[in-house]
């Protein structure tokens, strides 16, 4: 039994929890573009819920600012004109109460000029990136989709980001184009062009754009599908998914990243799947029913398949399969499965991880092209992590049999301009020759050193070892490396350098690394070669344009 006074109690406390929770929820009516969100990362995560009428319930986690914001990130809500839009925090009016409203992204009149945006590789106006995903070549556009966090510089309420491109160089950043769903989180994938409507989502004339990804939950991986008929833009999820349940089988949570391409001999869909400790192989008709065919082990996350010609010669052609780190094998598919001939190989290391390869290149160009995650911090930025520069994949015979060579796409010269060259040069001729660059902010050049008394040479950019080869040890930048002449002396490299990246492309593609470039600290020492008596064959220096003019 209740007395007057404990009810009166209740009642004052259910006075004030109900205003408590009116102060957490916001109302307005939908007159612009984007809502700017606070974020502080001092502060805890906590779920915001935007509800409208007549769609979904949206809710992802936020650390909201109470004071100051560390920075600002945004929601589209370009669909909801004239919508009353009901945004909810259970834990945080303060932050609630400086959301705004604006037709312009806030921090819009910097972006792409800040201090540490790399300026000629893609990275996002807001939040994190890792993996792409679904990396496809369609009515003249390239489509880059990404993992990706659009409220925090963070990893969290993983997404699908969306930009396209005429030229894989500059690129404009499209809304999200999947969003975590009650199902779970959107982790990697891959996106084919479903030209014979096996799957029936066609409409008219109008092939579907169909993406495959896991969704991803605390307690297991599924892997999904879900269409888009108006390139990429918008997308239905398949109200059957999920495709592939197959946690049980692998007694396993990590079962993720579907890799589908059209296997033509066999004119059958194929899945390549991370599952646990391997890759596996599954086969379809209609994209929908799935058979799984084979496994094999030694791989993790993120696989792709593709065959390459050998020596660019289409009658001789070998597969090859990698994983997340990009080490690979190559061997022969029958369309079931991948049979190893060589391998573990390495040809890059360093920061890139879960790269992927283009789909449905343009007629007329065979070329398979991949980008890689960079896993690079952007100190102080409102975003984090970035694309590294497309490369061209080539299998090519060297001493050891055919081998992966990678090097920059020729899309990408359009960003150089030769800005001096010279030959023969001791190691301080050619450091003094290196000072005429006019801007340490993004450079490139070329070089060869010849080494003649002592084992390690390379250059160093503000004390950091940007090139560090050691052919006592053979290593470079601490990996193994043995050139294909096993006897020289030589080195050639192709050094990229942007704000906070540092990629090398030597011998011709032969092998490459990428590393974070370190901030420079308060060295006074700018770019200099250093080793003993080394000679510097050949040094070519280029200024570079920024992709965001
Ligand atoms: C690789 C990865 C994938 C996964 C995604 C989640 O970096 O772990 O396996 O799908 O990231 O963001």
């Amino acid at each position: 039994m209740t007395l007057p006074l404990q009810r009166s109690v209740l009642l004052v406390l259910f006075m004030l929890t109900s205003s408590t929770i009116h102060a957490q929820t916001r109302s307005l009516t939908v007159t612009k573009r984007y809502l700017n969100l606070p974020v502080s990362q001092s502060q805890p995560r906590t779920a915001l819920q935007l509800e409208t009428s007549g769609r979904a319930k949206q809710s992802f986690n936020i650390r909201l600012a109470r004071g100051k914001p560390d920075y600002w990130v945004f929601y589209d809500v370009s669909g909801l004109a004239g919508k009353t839009l009901k945004i909810r925090s259970d834990s945080n009016p303060e932050g609630l109460n400086q959301i705004y409203q604006d037709d312009q992204i806030h921090g819009q009149d910097s972006l792409y000029r800040e201090k540490n945006r790399p300026q000629y590789h893609f990275t996002t106006r807001r939040g994190w990136i890792n993996d792409p995903n679904g990396m496809i070549f369609y009515e003249g556009e390239y489509h880059l989709f990404y993992q990706h966090n659009p409220y925090e510089r963070e990893w969290e309420n993983m997404s699908w980001g969306h930009a396209v491109s005429k030229d894989m160089v500059h690129w404009e950043e499209l809304p999200t184009a999947l969003q975590p769903d009650e199902m779970g989180t959107m982790f990697s994938g891959s996106t084919v062009i479903d030209y014979e409507n096996t799957a029936g989502f066609n409409r008219g004339n109008q092939p579907a754009m169909i993406a495959f990804f896991t969704v991803d939950t605390p307690e297991k991986q599924v892997q999904c599908m879900a269409y888009s008929l108006d390139k990429g833009r918008t997308w239905t999820k398949y109200d059957k998914n999920p495709l592939i349940d197959s946690k049980v089988k692998w007694n396993s949570k990590d079962t993720r990243d579907p890799r589908v391409f059209w296997y033509k001999p066999g004119r059958h869909w194929v899945m390549v799947l991370n599952e646990r400790d391997g890759h596996s192989i599954y086969t379809s008709s209609n994209l929908k029913q799935w058979t799984f065919e084979s496994h094999l082990t030694g791989f993790w996350e993120c696989p792709d398949l593709f065959e390459l010609p050998i020596d660019g010669d289409r009658n001789r052609t070998k597969w090859v399969m990698y994983g997340a780190s990009t080490t690979y094998m190559i061997g022969t598919f029958d369309g079931k499965k991948f049979t190893p001939e060589s391998g573990k190989h390495s040809y890059t290391h360093g920061t890139i991880y879960a790269a992927q390869t283009f789909a449905n290149m343009p007629a007329g160009d065979p070329r398979r092209i991949q980008i890689g995650w960079g896993r690079v911090q952007q100190p102080g930025m409102p975003f984090n992590g970035m694309m590294l520069l497309p490369t061209e994949l080539q299998l090519r015979t060297t001493r050891n049999g055919p081998r992966l060579f990678s090097l920059p796409v020729k899309e990408t010269r359009q960003l150089f301009t030769p800005a001096g060259h010279w030959s023969s040069l001791n190691e301080m001729e050619a450091t003094e020759k290196l000072k005429s660059i006019q801007s340490l902010d993004r450079f490139r050049f070329t070089t060869t050193l010849r080494l003649s008394h002592a084992t390690s040479a390379g250059i160093s950019l503000a004390g950091q070892k940007i090139l560090d080869y050691d052919l006592n040890f053979n290593l470079l930048n601490g990996a193994f490396y043995s050139p294909e002449e096993m006897t020289s002396m030589e080195i050639t490299a192709d050094i990229f350098v942007d704000r906070t990246s540092i990629e090398v492309f030597v011998n011709g593609g032969h092998y490459s690394y990428s590393l974070e470039r370190k901030p420079e600290s308060g060295n006074q020492k700018g770019l200099e070669f250093w080793g003993n008596r080394i000679e510097v064959k050949d040094l070519t220096l280029y200024n570079v344009k920024s992709i965001w003019n």
